[in-house]
């Protein structure tokens, strides 16, 4: 269990398949992931069986919150993790998902990032940290700027989305600047 503040990152368990069917095929969920064909439970379990093929460090993980801080009850609501770990420079790539609606805009994507954040420098001795976001998702751009995140470039209209080309903005965070701000 990786804990912070508010949240808590966990392993994905079985029985969690069918939020992300729910989730998943939530088109304004949607509308921020490379997703475009509806997902069925048989496709979550054929994804859930490969995470064990996987390095255990680029096994995506459970995001839960704790929505009232004296109360030890925790709230499965969405996704993230790093993945494609280059070891020689030290670099990983980072996705999140909130599954659950009524949790967006509380701040909850930032406190995740910045635990992926403290996660991978701290625990797994990363030095740049990494992402790709359409232009169009400004909640995410928000989120991911309040963790830290800097924009440094962009594909252009590298992704096809409801009808038009979209830039992917890439931004990352360097281990340097990271622990400047701690
Ligand atoms: C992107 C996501 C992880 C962000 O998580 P979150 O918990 O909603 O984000 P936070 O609350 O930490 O931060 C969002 C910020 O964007 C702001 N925001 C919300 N809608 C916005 C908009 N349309 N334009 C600009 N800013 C916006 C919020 O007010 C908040 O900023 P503030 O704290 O300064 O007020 C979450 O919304 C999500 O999972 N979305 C669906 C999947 C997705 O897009 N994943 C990202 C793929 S790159």
């Amino acid at each position: 269990m990786i804990i912070g503040d508010r949240i808590r990152l966990r392993a994905i368990e079985k029985q969690d398949l069918p939020y992300y069917v729910k989730w998943l095929n939530d088109p304004e969920v949607r509308q921020g992931l490379s997703m475009i064909m509806p997902i069925s439970l048989v496709d979550e379990e054929e994804w859930f069986a490969s995470l064990q093929q996987k390095s255990p460090f680029e096994r995506p993980l459970a995001i839960e919150i704790q929505p009232e801080p004296t109360i030890d009850k925790w709230v499965f609501v969405g996704n993230c993790g790093l993945f494609s770990i280059d070891w020689t420079n030290r670099v990983a790539e980072a996705g999140i998902h909130i599954g659950e609606k009524s949790c967006w805009s509380q701040g909850f994507g930032t406190e995740t990032m910045q635990l992926i954040l403290k996660h991978g420098f701290e625990s797994l001795n990363l030095n740049r940290i990494w992402l790709r976001v359409f232009e169009t998702n400004q909640r995410a751009i928000r989120a991911y700027e309040k963790a830290g995140f800097i924009q440094e470039g962009k594909f252009r209209q590298a992704q096809y989305l409801e009808g038009n080309y979209v830039d992917v903005i890439i931004m990352s965070v360097l281990r340097s600047e990271w622990k400047d701000n701690q």
